[in-house]
């Protein structure tokens, strides 16, 4: 692993950016109702984004054709936002990732469509403590593992699954970097946190079977997944930055 941490005057810059991708997420979500399309929750992240001097950072990435994912009911994540209009009890991920000056920040939130019932409420819910509870686990020089042990930990015992395959990812000069972040694995196990980097803690929560299915996204080598057994995914995001004492959480807006 090749990990150059940040200087100061990067971390400034990784801050603004993370701030940014929260305020969007914040704005958007707002917006969020029964019949709006996913193309509509696009055209407003890709105009707030101009809005604020900032690139959305999907756009175009490894042919990737929208400025945002949005990952409806069974899609895990990587969904393109179309035509297809939200239903009351939908639920739907929107992850935001702006690129300002430079740096990338990254940040997602599970949202409810209007009315949902009391089992996907605990769905959603788990993946958002699963989330805190991954960022709790962060220490300076600590591992990965022991992210994705804490993660793996509380959404197993919530009667949940964690999505094996992909995960969390290091953020800063580029949108994904070293190292791979879990959302299993085992306390000491993994790659080493380096101070001054950044990383994200996002896992993907199953309502049922953790498997997934990879699919093709056209003119784009970006796959999208769903759950094999088309049961609820949920998942929520951060871009936390590893300090010497500890982490702070960037994606706050
Ligand atoms: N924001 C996603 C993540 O959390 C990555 C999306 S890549 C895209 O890592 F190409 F699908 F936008
Ligand atoms: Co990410
Ligand atoms: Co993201």
């Amino acid at each position: 692993m090749s990990i150059r941490p940040l200087s100061l005057d990067e971390i400034k810059k990784m801050e603004k950016a993370c701030r940014l991708a929260a305020e969007t997420l914040l704005y958007v979500g707002k917006l969020i109702r029964v019949g709006m399309t996913t193309d509509e929750i696009d055209k407003i992240v890709y105009d707030y984004t101009l809005t604020k001097g900032a690139i959305p950072a999907p756009l175009g990435y490894h042919g990737f054709p929208k400025s945002v994912c949005t990952s409806i009911n069974n899609v895990v994540c990587h969904g393109i936002p179309d035509q297809t209009a939200l239903k009351e009890g939908d639920i739907i991920n929107v992850d935001v990732t702006s690129k300002l000056d430079g740096f990338f920040g990254d940040t997602s939130k599970t949202f409810c469509v209007g009315v949902v019932g009391a089992e996907v409420l605990d769905l959603v819910e788990a993946a958002r403590l699963a989330m805190e509870k991954g960022i709790e686990a962060i220490t300076p020089y600590g591992m990965t593992g022991d992210i994705g042990f804490e993660i793996n930990k509380f959404v197993t015992r919530k009667g949940y699954t964690t999505v094996k395959e992909i995960g969390g990812h290091g953020v800063g000069r580029t949108f994904h970097e070293e190292p791979f972040v879990p959302s299993w694995g085992k306390k000491g196990k993994g790659d080493k946190l380096i101070p001054f980097h950044c990383i994200t803690v996002e896992p993907m929560v199953n309502q049922g079977r953790e498997e997934v299915i990879e699919k093709p996204i056209q003119g784009s080598s970006i796959k999208y997944y769903e759950t094999k057994d088309l049961k609820l995914s949920a998942q929520f995001e951060h871009t936390v930055l590893v300090t010497d004492t500890g982490y702070e959480i960037l994606t706050l807006a």
